[in-house]
């Protein structure tokens, strides 16, 4: 059987019009087809959440560096996380100001000097950032918030090592302290567990230790800043597993709203989420160029792949259709891309035998760290579309040899 990956009929249909129009206006494969449609219907189910206080939605601007959707985030009056130099200038540029950008990420101490300015809002990350930092903090009069490293949060490939981010506990009260000291009052509390986190009862913890925390620094933060991590619809693992059949939205929001009271006095809550936001707003469309069969399975080798325009495919499974209709039996097929890289497989599954080259393939769900992670891999940049607003556009052409 063809896998469903669940999306309804009206969204495969809708993105297929637009990528069939896109076909007609003369785009090039490979291509991305962005939208903010799909972006403001994972807004509005957020916003529909009950936190029990105010909630702030900021921009994770890493997950989709792409400046006609900032442009279109800023015009919704909502705000941006950035958390590099570039970030900080892209944000800028699409008209975000200061004190709609909130500064996250390690290190910062390297190059937030040469942008920062008054009133700015930064997550400080470590003992070394904030001694450097503060006396910057102090005459810009910065809105300062700490970043802390929960138990929970590991470095997926070895998971007995902590994750790199972050103070811990007894670092965030040294740093409370110095704070104090040059006679500044951090506002924020943040943490970000990790990508695709499975279940809500994961947030439940962190705000348990925020809480042990805060009792034990004898603070009160007025913002909590949860990250991201809440996993979007209709991807999966290279197992199968849904990332997101465990993850209860109203659960998530109840233990937000249990946490959020325990912590006493939290006038907003901030919420960074890419994925769960961004996925679903964009398909990358490539073209088959030749065809073999091989030990029983045929290979379709495309213009655009794994190495040059998905990354995610080398832990994620997301739907891939053929635009055209084609008949035949399913057949097990591997779709690769063009470099010269074994490791270029885009997927994996049955697809129809009478897929041939000329066919394009509409990869699903590429809104969130596909264009962030592209590479030139002995070919150029592609092409990439906006729709937005029945307005179809080239944004980039492709990078030419
Ligand atoms: C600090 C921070 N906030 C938000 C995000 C967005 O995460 P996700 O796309 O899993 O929601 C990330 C991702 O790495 C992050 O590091």
């Amino acid at each position: 059987m063809i896998p469903s990956f669940g999306h309804s009929l009206e969204t495969l249909r809708w993105w297929n019009s637009q990528v069939a129009q896109a076909l007609v206006r003369g785009a090039q494969t490979p291509f991305y087809l962005f939208s903010p449609e799909p972006v403001r219907i994972a807004l509005a189910q957020l916003e529909g959440l009950d936190f029990g206080c105010p909630t702030r939605h900021w921009l994770s601007c890493k997950t989709q560096p792409f400046a006609p959707l900032l442009a279109w985030w800023r015009k919704s009056g909502r705000p941006i996380e950035v958390v590099s130099e570039f970030e900080f200038h892209a944000a800028l540029r699409a008209g975000f100001s200061l004190d709609e950008i909130l500064v996250n990420g390690p290190a910062k101490q390297r190059w937030l000097p040469r942008v920062s300015g008054r009133h700015l809002r930064v997550h400080f990350d470590s003992t070394r950032e904030l001694t450097t930092l503060l006396p910057l903090a102090r005459r810009q009069h910065w809105r300062i918030g700490l970043r802390i490293r929960t138990r929970a949060e590991h470095d997926p490939g070895n998971p007995s090592h902590p994750t790199q981010f972050g103070f811990e506990p007894a670092e965030a009260i040294s740093a409370l302290r110095q704070l104090r000291r040059a006679g500044l009052t951090p506002e924020s509390l943040h943490f970000h567990l990790r990508t695709n986190v499975a279940q809500a009862s994961h947030y439940g913890s962190a705000f348990r230790e925020l809480a042990e925390f805060c009792a034990a620094a004898r603070w009160a933060p007025i913002y909590v800043d949860c990250g991201g991590g809440l996993p979007p619809p209709h991807t999966r693992g290279l197992q199968g597993q849904d990332f997101a059949e465990r993850m209860d939205l109203d659960e998530f929001a109840r233990t937000c709203r249990r946490g959020l009271a325990r912590l006493g006095g939290i006038r907003e809550l901030w919420l960074e989420n890419g994925r769960f936001l961004l996925a679903g707003s964009g398909v990358l469309v490539i073209q088959v160029l030749d065809a073999k069969l091989r030990s029983g399975i045929r290979q379709l080798i495309c213009d655009g792949g794994r190495t040059l325009n998905a990354l995610v495919s080398t832990w994620e499974d997301h739907e891939l259709r053929p635009l055209e209709r084609r008949g035949g039996r399913s057949v097990p097929t591997a779709v690769y891309g063009p470099t010269c890289m074994a490791f270029d497989r885009l997927a994996f599954r049955p697809m129809a035998a009478g897929i041939h080259p000329g066919d394009h393939l509409v990869w699903f769900d590429a809104g969130a760290y596909h264009l962030a992670w592209e590479t030139r891999f002995s070919h150029g940049h592609g092409e990439i579309w906006w729709a937005e607003t029945n307005r179809l556009r080239r944004i980039r052409s492709a990078e030419t040899a």
